[in-house]
């Protein structure tokens, strides 16, 4: 399959199957993804996989904290501020999910409290002294995961939600104090059988977005 035909498949996954992603699969998928480009080289991505029993206790104690109603705290702090225009676009998001799924504004809730029922979390780390361009190779890393991950037939999310209690994740995983959480990418199987998984995003045209000056 052609990287385009990557882009144009790939879409994100809300609900998975409990189906585990092979070891040797997952090893595919590392190597291919680091081949990702990077600021001279400095490749700073710090990869963590979450998975069986490890995964289980973070989800648990996840579902446990949302019940609890724990503040979110993601190390990338949440954004303060949107343009008009994002925030435009934001708001098509919920109705077009509903126009796609049906009522599953709920379950939207419940799986991204769920850690969307993967079989498999990546965290994706850099060290705190990096700057801004660093985070730019860890968002160039993640997209290389998620289009090789539709290349291998594995679904894919990338989620600020999977990060928002980072004092579990690091426990669990034992993440040195040095490196931040950047983001969490579920990975697996999609459950076919889930209506949140018919969605399907809509995107800004060309003429929208690009301007060519000859
Ligand atoms: C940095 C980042 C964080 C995201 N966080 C969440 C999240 O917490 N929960 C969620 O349901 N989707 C999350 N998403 C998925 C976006 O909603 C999704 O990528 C967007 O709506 C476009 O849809 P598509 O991925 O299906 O093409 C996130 C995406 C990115 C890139």
């Amino acid at each position: 399959m052609e990287v385009t035909q990557s882009l144009f498949n790939r879409r994100s996954i809300r609900e998975f199957d409990s189906k585990p992603v092979n070891r040797q699969e997952l090893e595919k998928l590392f190597e291919a993804v680091a081949r990702t480009p990077s600021w001279a080289n400095s490749q700073p991505w710090e990869v963590f996989v979450a998975q069986g029993e490890t995964l289980e206790r973070i989800r648990r104690s996840f579902q446990l904290k949302h019940a609890d109603n724990a503040s979110l705290s993601p190390e990338i702090p949440l954004p303060k501020k949107w343009t008009d225009e994002a925030k435009q676009r934001q708001r098509h998001l919920q109705p077009d999910m509903v126009r796609d799924c049906g009522d599953v504004i709920d379950r939207f809730k419940i799986l991204n409290r769920s850690l969307f029922n993967a079989p498999v979390v990546v965290y994706i780390c850099l060290d705190r002294i990096l700057s801004e361009w660093s985070l730019f190779d860890i968002g160039a890393y993640s997209q290389s995961l998620m289009l090789v991950a539709t290349q291998l037939g594995l679904a894919s999310i990338p989620a600020m939600m999977l990060t928002v209690f980072p004092e579990v994740i690091r426990q669990e995983l034992h993440i040195p104090d040095n490196l931040k959480i950047a983001i969490g990418i579920a990975i697996g199987y999609a459950d076919e059988s889930s209506a949140i998984n018919r969605f399907v995003s809509s995107r800004r045209t060309v003429d929208e977005t690009v301007r060519f000056f000859d």
